[in-house]
């Protein structure tokens, strides 16, 4: 599943999640002096944290002209179309907070195709990183933020698909995604997600828990392909919480 066997944490219900998410982002990034960068996921389950990221405590503590936002994948859709995850997440955090436009680093969706704006993040990616190659020791990312599909897919990285080999691109266009929305993605591929201190996959809901217990039983799925430079941690709620573990 990652480099190192990963951290388990199982939190009451869906709010618990978001409050804990929050936590992390806090104490991960709240101290930042410098510039850093945050990585955001897609789908349903993330919405409730960037609400409380965009009230207090966290709306008072994070350091938003620091803070730099990316997506781990987005939906190939017009930012005001509801399935856009940049969409999703500028109105629910970043329309809310004092957060400088040049902070927001949102995938292109008005060019020609998925893999034209795939290429175009890329290079957006490696300008901020400075290097052409990503190194170990300073990781991209400060946080990532991850999601699970019900197929086991994370970001757009679908079961069976090319993608998941991909070994030097750090973001591709995928044609046809897995499961709906069926619209083309753009998503950063797995040494690009890798390259962060902190992997944090949120899941929440009984409609997870079957997937969820794959995934911890070893199953091959994409989000267990998943690895990090840094600590991956999964942050799940008890209606999720995959069976036969041991769970506070
Ligand atoms: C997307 C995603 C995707 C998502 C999972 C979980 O754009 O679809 O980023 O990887 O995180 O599908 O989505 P839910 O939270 O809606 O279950």
């Amino acid at each position: 599943m990652s480099r190192e066997s990963p951290h388990l944490i199982v939190v009451a219900d869906a709010d618990a999640l978001a409050k804990a998410a929050a936590e992390r982002v806090l104490a991960r990034i709240g101290h930042a002096s410098g510039r850093v960068a945050v990585c955001l996921t897609g789908g349903s389950t993330p919405q409730r944290l960037y609400e409380l990221m965009a009230t207090e405590p966290y709306r008072s503590a994070l350091p938003w002209n620091l803070i730099h936002w990316f997506w781990g994948d987005d939906r190939y859709v017009p930012q005001d179309d509801p399935r856009s995850n940049a969409g999703m997440a500028r109105r629910r955090l970043l329309d809310r907070i004092p957060v400088p436009a040049g902070n927001i680093h949102a995938i292109a969706t008005g060019g020609a195709s998925a893999q034209e704006a795939a290429r175009l993040y890329e290079a957006e990616l490696r300008r901020f990183y400075g290097a052409e190659r990503l190194d170990p020791e300073r990781p991209l990312f400060e946080m990532v933020l991850m999601g699970l599909g019900s197929d086991g897919h994370t970001a757009s990285l679908f079961p069976g698909h090319a993608e998941l080999e991909e070994k030097e691109r750090w973001v591709t266009g995928v044609d046809e995604a897995g499961l709906e929305p069926f619209v083309p993605r753009v998503t950063l591929t797995f040494p690009a997600l890798a390259s962060t201190r902190e992997m944090l996959f949120l899941v929440s809901g009984h409609d997870k828990r079957e997937v969820l217990t794959r995934a911890f039983s070893g199953a091959n799925l994409p989000a267990t392909r998943a690895y990090c430079d840094g600590e991956i941690v999964w942050l799940v709620d008890r209606d999720a919480a995959p069976e036969h573990r041991d769970v506070a």
